[in-house]
């Protein structure tokens, strides 16, 4: 897919404020740092489109682009950051929490996970609860770049493994991604062309 178009509309807490336009949309979510907003970079072609930071907690918001006029790419905060205050992060959760539950225009989240590290609870029970909520999701492995491609195989295939292990009988389906190396990018972009052709064939 050619990106021809990537705006920034707006950035909220409020999942009543998101844009009510009856389009498609993605959301990137995970713990801090992983590189939820480098990889919409990455995947856009732009390189500031979202903020990004060494430091984790860079993303605050609820924030929409708005990409070729016709879906939006989703930056959220990361879940699992320690420096915010308890009640900081409970009313993150809260906000987050609504977002997946209450926006009707998502048709799949993109949970991001490290591939330098084992699994991790967090992302787990996240899954888990997704999958309890009839969200449709994908994983997509981060910063591949990071590891030889011998142990990023075994890094796979045992958190794969861990899934099928736990509640999933069947493994979501999974990308392998380097933001700084631009390593799948058209995996991800073909995925979206994909469920966008299903959502606009079921609308008309
Ligand atoms: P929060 O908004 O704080 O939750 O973080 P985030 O998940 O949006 O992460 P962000 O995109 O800001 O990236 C965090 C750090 O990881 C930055 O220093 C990025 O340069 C780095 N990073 C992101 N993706 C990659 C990658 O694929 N490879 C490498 N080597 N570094 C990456
Ligand atoms: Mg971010």
């Amino acid at each position: 897919m050619h990106i021809k178009s990537a705006n920034f509309v707006i950035s909220n807490t409020d999942v009543a404020k998101c844009p009510n336009e009856p389009l498609p949309e993605y959301a990137f979510i995970g713990r801090s740092n992983v590189g939820k907003s480098s990889l919409i970079n990455m995947l856009t072609e732009r390189k500031s489109l979202a903020k990004t930071s060494g430091r984790p907690g860079k993303t605050q918001l609820i924030n929409h682009f708005k990409i070729n006029g016709n879906w939006f790419l989703v930056d959220l905060p990361g879940y699992g950051y320690a420096r915010v205050s308890k009640k900081s992060k409970k009313t993150f959760q809260k906000y987050i929490t609504d977002y997946f539950v209450k926006r009707e225009q998502l048709v799949c989240a993109f949970v991001l996970v490290d591939i330098r590290h084992e699994p991790q609870k967090i992302d787990l029970q996240f899954m888990e609860w997704l999958g309890e909520n009839g969200i449709p999701f994908c994983i997509i492995f981060t910063k591949a770049d990071k590891l030889r491609p011998k142990a990023l195989e075994r890094h796979v295939e045992t958190y794969i493994k861990e899934l099928l292990s736990g509640v999933w009988e069947e493994a979501p389906h999974y990308f392998v991604t380097s933001s700084s190396k631009n390593v799948g990018r058209d995996e991800v972009l073909d995925y979206i062309d994909g469920v966008n052709d299903t959502f606009f064939e079921n609308r008309s």
